[in-house]
């Protein structure tokens, strides 16, 4: 039994822990005497040819050399793993003193800006809020508004079809149809429906192929003219100011009849007339009229017993009149310098 070879690995192991500088040394080390095919292996090898006296004090040997050696081996990894981490944290260090990132909060598109605004003053007068959907069905979007399949009225709008029957809406006047349906029986109706419409239109600085309305329909008995004038007198002061006044023009729409086009007094001249409103005074903000028999009949209404009136605002328009905006196409550039300017008309509104 030859015990000085256990200690003269335990001796040479001590020693190169010891001497080892870095984690990859130390692991080297490790290699070297520890692991499974290191130094103690052969050692190892020799306790089946001795006796068990031998055995035992010859075994507690090298038991006590390769304790000595992990031990020594964990305590010195600790170490350099402790230094590690210690150098990582000094290089790494936060310097609090630094100004922080200033993250910019986003902030609503002046289009729902106008929407909501819109929406509160309806809401006000005691009108609730419909929605409606882009994707239309042709029926809806045309037949139950008057306009059948050869309607020359259709030209304007013919559109963006997906198939035979289904379309994107070309105005929001087909919630119209939806409503009247779903309210039927269940009395008066006051609504109004606010969303995205799509055309053919060439995009300009007054038109895109995609924009906003807000549908408007009052059903009920005894509805007026005079009924609609009244709402939308309302609609204009509040919105665009006390001294505002409204102007009916005829006009012509198949779902409505008599149709006007309603016109404000200029804001920036005060009826004067300036370059804004191209010298007349006035500036055109919506469609409107009584809603037409037909289109009461089709939805299930009688026009002997009541009436209405339907009205479409185009939201642009009421946007670009009121914050001053001079083109369309603006709304859809998501250009944040341009989105940025509304961000006090957002306080101001409390939202
Ligand atoms: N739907 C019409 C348009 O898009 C506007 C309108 C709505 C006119 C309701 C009258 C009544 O031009």
């Amino acid at each position: 039994m030859d015990l000085t070879a256990i200690a003269k690995v335990k001796e040479d192991g001590v020693k190169a822990l010891e001497k080892a500088s870095s984690l990859k040394e130390i692991q080297g080390v490790y290699n070297f005497y520890l692991a499974k095919k290191g130094a103690f292996q052969p050692l190892l090898a020799v306790l089946k040819d001795l006796s068990s006296e031998e055995k035992s004090q010859y075994g507690k040997a090298l038991n006590e050399a390769k304790t000595l050696l992990s031990e020594l081996y964990k305590k010195r990894l600790k170490d350099f793993e402790k230094t590690a981490l210690e150098e990582k944290l000094a290089q790494e260090k936060i310097d609090l003193s630094l100004p922080g990132r200033d993250y910019k909060s986003g902030h609503r598109n002046p289009f729902w800006l106008i929407v909501d605004e819109v929406s509160d003053i309806f809401l006000s007068m005691g009108f609730e809020i419909a929605e409606g959907s882009d994707y239309e069905t042709d029926h809806a979007n045309f037949e139950l508004l008057n306009i059948p399949p050869d309607h020359p009225s259709r030209d304007m709008q013919d559109t963006f079809y997906f198939d035979a029957v289904h379309l994107l809406r070309t105005q929001t006047s087909a919630a119209q149809a939806h409503e009247m349906q779903k309210r039927l029986d269940k009395g008066p109706i006051r609504i109004i429906s606010p969303g995205k419409c799509y055309r053919r239109d060439d995009d300009d600085m007054t038109h895109s192929h995609q924009f906003g309305q807000i549908e408007g329909l009052v059903i009920g008995k005894g509805i007026s003219m005079a009924d609609l004038k009244g709402t939308l007198d309302v609609f204009a002061k509040r919105m665009f100011g006390a001294k505002r006044e409204i102007r009916l023009r005829s006009s012509y729409f198949p779902f409505t009849e008599p149709s006007v086009e309603v016109d404000v007094s200029c804001a920036k001249c005060g009826g004067k007339g300036c370059n804004m409103c191209h010298g007349s005074g006035w500036i055109e903000i919506l469609g409107a009229g009584e809603v037409h028999p037909n289109v009461l009949r089709m939805g299930g209404y009688d026009p002997d017993l009541v009436s209405g009136f339907a009205f479409g605002v185009g939201i642009e328009r009421v946007a670009m009149l009121r914050y001053g905006i001079d083109d369309i196409r603006r709304f859809y550039q998501n250009d944040v310098r341009f989105i940025s300017g509304f961000e006090g008309e957002e306080r101001r509104n409390g939202r």
